[in-house]
């Protein structure tokens, strides 16, 4: 069987045998593009400690199924969202708790879909190109948000309740293997 990692010699015997080292993606449509993605991110999470490994990985799997323009991780620490694992562009690298739309869904511990960032009163805008906005809070076990998944679209509208009803399961996936 091939070896996941590279050089095989820093790896783990048992980490590098049996998971597979690509996503496998065939669905054209958004359901069914997150029906295939979500059990895979689940599996290559699974087992691992690391939690900026895993992050890092599903915030790349989501790109790479759905070529968004910018995914990652604000992570609370003390009174601020800090920037964690991500894919795209570089970002604001702090953000207060109800500010922006990040700190709305920490203050608020929902789901924020904003169809026009413009729209949204304290958008902090890390990209002119950003047009659209999903951010999602992953609780702990005791119910507090630990981060917010945040999702950014250069399209207007571009996010619907289908990314929220399966970002939402991501993030319960988050919480039941990283947290
Ligand atoms: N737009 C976000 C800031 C983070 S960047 O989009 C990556 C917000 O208003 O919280």
């Amino acid at each position: 069987m091939k070896q996941k990692c590279y050089p095989p010699s820093k790896c783990a015997a048992t980490a590098c045998t049996d998971m597979a080292e690509t996503l496998s993606l065939s669905a054209t449509d958004k359901a069914g593009k997150y029906k295939e993605l979500l059990p895979q991110l689940e599996a290559l999470i699974t087992g691992e400690p690391e939690l900026t490994a895993n992050l890092a990985n599903i915030a790349a799997g989501l790109r790479e199924a759905f070529g968004f323009f910018w995914v990652g991780f604000y992570l609370v620490k003390n009174d601020q969202l800090v920037l964690g694992p991500f894919q795209g562009p570089v970002a604001c690298t702090r953000i207060g708790f109800g500010k922006g739309v990040c700190g709305t869904s920490w203050a608020e511990k929902r789901t924020q879909l904003v169809p026009d960032v413009d729209a949204f009163p304290g958008h902090i805008a890390c990209s002119s190109a950003s047009k659209s906005e999903i951010v999602v809070p992953v609780f702990n076990q005791m119910g507090e948000v630990a981060m917010v998944l945040d999702v950014d679209s250069d399209k207007l509208a571009d996010f619907d309740t289908t990314d929220q009803q399966y970002l939402e399961q991501l993030a319960q996936i988050i919480q039941k293997h990283c947290l």
